[in-house]
């Protein structure tokens, strides 16, 4: 049929057709703050839940903290140069919560708020759009010691700090996004306990989730009230669920992930309740006593658009009596309630976090968000993956990465032809980061990080980006 592809340069495939994406398309790149800023103990910062993980020993690989990190903190010109260079549209970054309130509550830190303000001036400085993040998951320590997320109080806080940040960067900031994948927060940072703060009980993720999106829509209602003009979202991480086979219980297996995974989040802050289904699953878990009247209201104050994180599928199968399943990632169990569903992996590719690449899984995930929830803007806040990369000659050719950005912007793209408002992809990463639990063992980059002298070298997928950015999509070449 097709005529047979061959590589080019960078190692795609031509022979396929150029496709442009619509007028106005925001391409930009994320990270977050504890991934790239270090400096965490200057401009008054306070410690954050991530400080003391990654501090405890056997908590990250190899023992790696995010002291330094990219030494954003330090390097934010430079950094943003690099931006400019790959001409992006917008840039997606968080604000850390103990920059602003080093203790989790009180009035706002100066320090704190001016690396944001000059922050956003280089970027407004260089015609880049900021993006700012509220919360990527690095809760003030004090505010953990007082119960974290479980605690219905550190919702409120939460408005509270993003009252002081509308205050100070609304005036120059446009897009907002209250939480990130709060799923994460909750069921890795007190399910699992794989990351931050590394508590494991099944009905604190359920109460730190549902906190985390009271928090939320307290924070809308906040950001509202400062900023009428604000364009605001929540992103959340979603997974395509599929059972392995179409036996009943592989069906009832992923029908039970896909509620913890995706309807958690979706259904409260898409459509103001719980799914049935969810509750039933996790009537032994909890009975969600936690939830007071007036929450789901809260929790689904409209927005102006939704973000999608997608990196991956689930594939699921059925319990098997007396076999305890492989954990998923990590014993204690993410999945409260389902912990004996069995995670099946398909011998497709991977990436170097063993997660199978899926771009149909990005069309189908899309889709799914606006024809089942919402007519609203969607944005891919985050879609990437991590690869060993080598420098050679000063160069680093990362052509699987750069594939697994060319078949999933292939994907968003047909899911634009499919009717669904995307409007914006932002390419996680940047730069090599601290990956959460795995330290720097792991690059997501788009720039690679040499962390001994903090040299970047943009990758061949930077360079590809670049280009793609300045076609407003992709070449047949
Ligand atoms: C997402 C996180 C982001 C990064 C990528 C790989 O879950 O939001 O910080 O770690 O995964």
């Amino acid at each position: 049929m097709s005529n047979p592809a061959t590589p080019t340069a960078l190692g795609v495939l031509d022979e396929r057709p150029p496709l442009t994406f619509p007028p106005g398309f925001l391409w930009g790149a994320a990270t977050a703050a504890y991934q790239v800023e270090g400096a965490v103990a200057e401009g008054g910062r306070g410690p954050s839940i991530w400080d003391t993980f990654s501090h405890t020993p056997g908590r990250v690989r190899e023992g790696h903290t995010g002291d330094v990190a990219c030494d954003h903190y330090h390097r934010l010109g430079e950094d943003v140069a690099l931006m400019a260079e790959l001409g992006l549209k917008s840039y997606r970054f968080s604000v850390a919560w103990p920059r602003v309130q080093p203790g989790g509550a009180g009035p706002a830190n100066p320090a704190g708020l001016d690396f944001y303000r000059r922050l956003v001036d280089e970027l407004l400085a260089h015609g880049i759009e900021p993006w700012l993040t509220l919360y990527h998951w690095d809760l003030p320590q004090p505010l953990e010691d007082a119960g974290g997320w479980p605690a219905r109080d550190t919702a409120g806080r939460f408005a509270d700090y993003t009252a002081l940040v509308a205050d100070a960067l609304g005036d120059r900031v446009r897009y907002w996004t209250t939480l990130n994948e709060p799923w994460c927060s909750a069921f890795l940072g007190y399910g699992s306990g794989a990351h931050a703060p590394g508590r494991s009980d099944g009905a604190d993720a359920v109460r730190a989730g549902h906190h985390l999106m009271l928090g939320h829509g307290l924070a809308v209602q906040a950001l509202r009230a400062a900023r009428p003009e604000a364009q605001v979202g929540v992103t959340v991480n979603l997974y395509p669920v599929t059972p392995a086979t179409d036996t009943p219980g592989d069906r009832d297996a992923a029908r039970r992930i896909d509620a913890l995974a995706n309807r958690f989040f979706l259904d409260p802050l898409l459509r103001g309740a719980y799914p049935a289904d969810l509750l039933a699953d996790l009537r032994q878990v909890t009975d969600f006593g936690h939830v007071r009247d007036g929450d789901l209201a809260v929790i689904a104050s409209p927005l102006d658009l939704v973000g999608v994180n997608y990196y991956s599928r689930h594939v699921v199968a059925a319990p098997v009596e007396g076999v305890a399943p492989e954990p998923y990632w990590r014993s204690p169990s993410c999945w409260p309630g389902s912990e004996d569903v069995r995670f099946v992996t398909r011998g497709v590719p991977v990436t170097d976090m063993n997660w199978e690449i899926d771009a149909p899984g990005l069309v189908e995930t899309l889709r799914r968000v606006h024809e089942e929830y919402t007519d609203l803007p969607i944005y891919v806040t985050e879609n990437g993956s991590a690869f060993v990369d080598e420098v050679v000659d000063g160069r680093v050719d990362d052509a699987d990465r750069l594939a697994y950005f060319d078949a999933h912007l292939r994907a968003a793209h047909e899911a634009i032809t499919a009717g669904v408002p995307l409007r914006g992809y932002f390419a996680w990463s940047l730069m090599d980061n601290f990956e959460w639990a795995w330290g720097y063992t792991k690059r997501f980059g788009m720039i690679y990080v040499d962390y001994e002298s903090q040299a970047r070298i943009p990758k061949s997928s930077a360079r590809w980006y670049a280009e793609v950015i300045r076609r407003n999509g992709l070449a047949a070449e």
